[in-house]
């Protein structure tokens, strides 16, 4: 039986978070070089895209490059962004028909030409579609990005086209990679890890958090319905008090 049948359709969060983690170690146990494992992370990263999109999820945020990833060696680098690469092209023709728009987070300019080629076309041939958002974190961090969020408002006030006295938490919120989105509700992190890693700090405040021991290339669809499972067994009050 299939813990689908256990989920409340009416109740399905608008915008899951995943750090993909856990590659390496899945490999290392294999005796394979980690790069092997993050090929079959690539590939829940195609099954879980798909499962989301049928569940109805709005916006999903997947880490597959962080700022400090770079300190990895060369090759497990260019090997991750040929992964990236083979996403895109593998999959555009059904992101596409299933009508998802591709956003990045993080700032590609410093990823290799082709890789940012590909990337450019994924944006602009998806941009008007609008039944899910996915949000690829790459060269991103959330530090980063909220002060880039900072310096992008500083020139708005400069040209006048924002005033300082209509900037406030909702407001900041449009300086984001995930402006126009909805709040982020459910955080995953797979591998056992219980950190944020830099991920969507901004984002995060008022999300529930969700950690599994299982490893990124075993992250099949029925964790990802275990997890919404017990999001929606939690009590969110933002705060507040219940009713
Ligand atoms: C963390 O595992 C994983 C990454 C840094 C890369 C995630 C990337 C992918 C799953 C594939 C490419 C992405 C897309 C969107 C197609 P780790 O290497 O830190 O694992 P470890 O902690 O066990 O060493």
């Amino acid at each position: 039986m299939s813990l689908l049948e256990n989920i409340d359709k009416n109740n399905i969060p608008k915008h899951i978070a995943i750090i993909m983690d856990g590659n390496g170690r899945w490999a290392k146990k294999r005796n394979m070089p980690r790069t092997f494992g993050h090929k079959e992370g690539t590939k829940r990263v195609i099954e879980i895209v798909e499962t989301s999109y049928k569940l109805g999820i709005k916006s999903l945020s997947l880490y597959a490059f962080s700022t400090e990833n770079w300190k990895r060696p060369e090759e497990e680098i260019s090997k991750l962004m040929e992964l990236l690469v083979y996403y895109i092209r593998s999959q555009l023709k059904i992101i596409m028909k299933n009508n998802i728009k591709i956003n990045v987070l993080g700032d590609i300019s410093a990823l290799p030409q082709f890789v940012q080629d590909e990337i450019n076309t994924a944006l602009s041939k998806t941009k008007d579609n609008d039944k899910m958002i996915l949000n690829i974190g790459l060269n991103y961090g959330g530090r980063s990005e909220i002060v880039n969020a900072t310096k992008l408002i500083h020139k708005d006030i400069e040209s006048g086209k924002l005033k300082i006295e209509e900037l406030d938490e909702e407001k900041f919120k449009d300086y984001l990679y995930t402006r126009y989105q909805d709040e982020l509700d459910l955080l995953i992190r797979p591998s056992g890890e219980l950190r944020v890693s830099n991920f969507l700090l901004y984002q995060l405040a008022y999300s529930e958090f969700w950690f599994s021991d299982v490893l990124w290339p075993d992250f099949d669809e029925e964790v990802l319905y275990e997890a919404i499972i017990d999001f929606q067994k939690r009590n969110r009050r933002f705060g507040g008090v219940n009713a």
